[in-house]
């Protein structure tokens, strides 16, 4: 028996088939872009019977022009003016389409337009079919799940509606769920629901799942949430919990059904709060000031702060820095006279600065 691969001809046959392959399982996807790239043309087929209806009328209404008027309107003149604004000039789908059908198009325009107004179903449907009508699906145009009237039970949308591919199952719309999109997703309740019909209504938020709207509805508190002795879902107060879930530089703040830890005024160790006035401690070089932890400005302390000669004591928020006066630089941890004879302007940190020359 002869392989398909042969050694001579392997390299042809065996690409033949994978493009085969590939394409078998691009049909599905491909059906549905039929159908689209259909509909588009028959949606500017009839753009272009209106745009020619008012072409080659000069606005005068002798006999002679009506005349010409009424040939014109069935004329294939003006099936060729239409059929030539049908795809845009780079849509290969639509030009293969429409170039592939144009005997359709004549004979639809000629013998079938009158009985079979509707050129979508005629064509796209009944004709190439590429198309299925609404609310239908596949090769045979078989109803998608929940029926063709109300695919999806109205609550999603049916896979190939309407085209030749798809497998007529329901992608459900926010809220809903199940193979027939009657179920409500965790966090809505059924409001109406019978064997054709669903309404899902959103709980509170207090409940992760439910079976009425408000709190005491909840069939199971959403986290955060908890259940208090008349069955009703209530906020945790995270913060009044022992030991706080906070950190020791940190305050709790607590929010519906949930809570945060900021950080405390520099001027705290510990606090109930963002201010310097909520301090449970005050920090290193902060005092209490009637409730506030206020700065400590050792510089003015009657105990100097800084005790070498010709030092200078310069407060800081919570510390304070000792630097050489001005004419001074620091050298083996003495402030001494500037070697440079040139004046300085300002005094030097303790790491001498760049010298400016004046
Ligand atoms: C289901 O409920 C809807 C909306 O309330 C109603 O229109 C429909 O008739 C009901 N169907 C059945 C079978 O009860």
């Amino acid at each position: 028996m002869l392989s398909p691969c042969l050694p001579q001809l392997r390299l042809l046959s065996c690409s033949i088939i994978l493009i085969l392959l590939f394409q078998a399982g691009d049909t599905k996807r491909d059906l549905k872009s039929a159908c689209s790239t259909c509909q588009q043309i028959t949606e500017n087929f009839n753009k272009g019977y209106d745009r020619t209806a008012k072409q080659n009328f000069g606005g005068g209404n002798t006999a002679w022009e009506e005349r010409k008027l009424s040939k014109y309107e069935t004329s294939e003149i003006r099936l060729m003016e239409i059929l030539e604004d049908l795809c845009d000039s780079s849509s290969f789908e639509c030009n293969r389409m429409v170039e592939e059908h144009e005997e359709q198009f004549e004979t639809w325009w000629f013998k079938k337009k009158t009985k079979h107004p509707d050129l979508h179903k005629w064509f796209c449907i009944d004709t190439i079919k590429v198309c299925c009508p609404k609310g239908t699906f596949g090769p045979d145009c078989n109803a998608c799940i929940g029926g063709s009237e109300r695919p999806c039970h109205g609550n999603g949308v049916c896979d190939g509606d309407g085209t030749r591919g798809g497998n007529g199952k329901c992608s459900c719309d926010h809220a809903y769920k199940g193979e027939f999109c009657l179920d409500c997703i965790d966090g809505y309740f059924n409001e109406v629901r019978n064997d054709t019909f669903s309404l899902c209504t959103e709980c509170d938020t207090s409940c992760k799942t439910c079976t009425g709207a408000t709190n005491q509805d909840c069939d199971e508190c959403k986290e955060g949430w908890e259940e208090d002795d008349q069955e009703a879902c209530v906020d945790v107060n995270e913060c009044a919990k022992e030991p706080s879930p906070c950190k020791e530089d940190q305050y709790c703040l607590n929010a519906e059904g949930s809570y945060s830890c900021n950080g405390c005024d520099e001027a705290c160790t510990g606090c109930t709060g963002g201010g310097p006035d909520e301090c449970q401690a005050c920090a290193e070089g902060y005092q209490d000031v009637e409730g506030t932890c206020t700065d400590i400005d050792e510089c003015s302390q009657s105990d100097p702060a800084c005790v070498k000669e010709n030092q200078e004591c310069v407060n800081s928020k919570g510390s304070f820095i000792c630097i050489c006066s001005s004419g001074y630089e620091e050298k083996d941890g003495e402030c001494v006279q500037q070697s440079d004879e040139k004046e300085e302007s300002e005094a030097s940190e303790t790491t001498p600065g760049p010298h400016r020359e004046l």
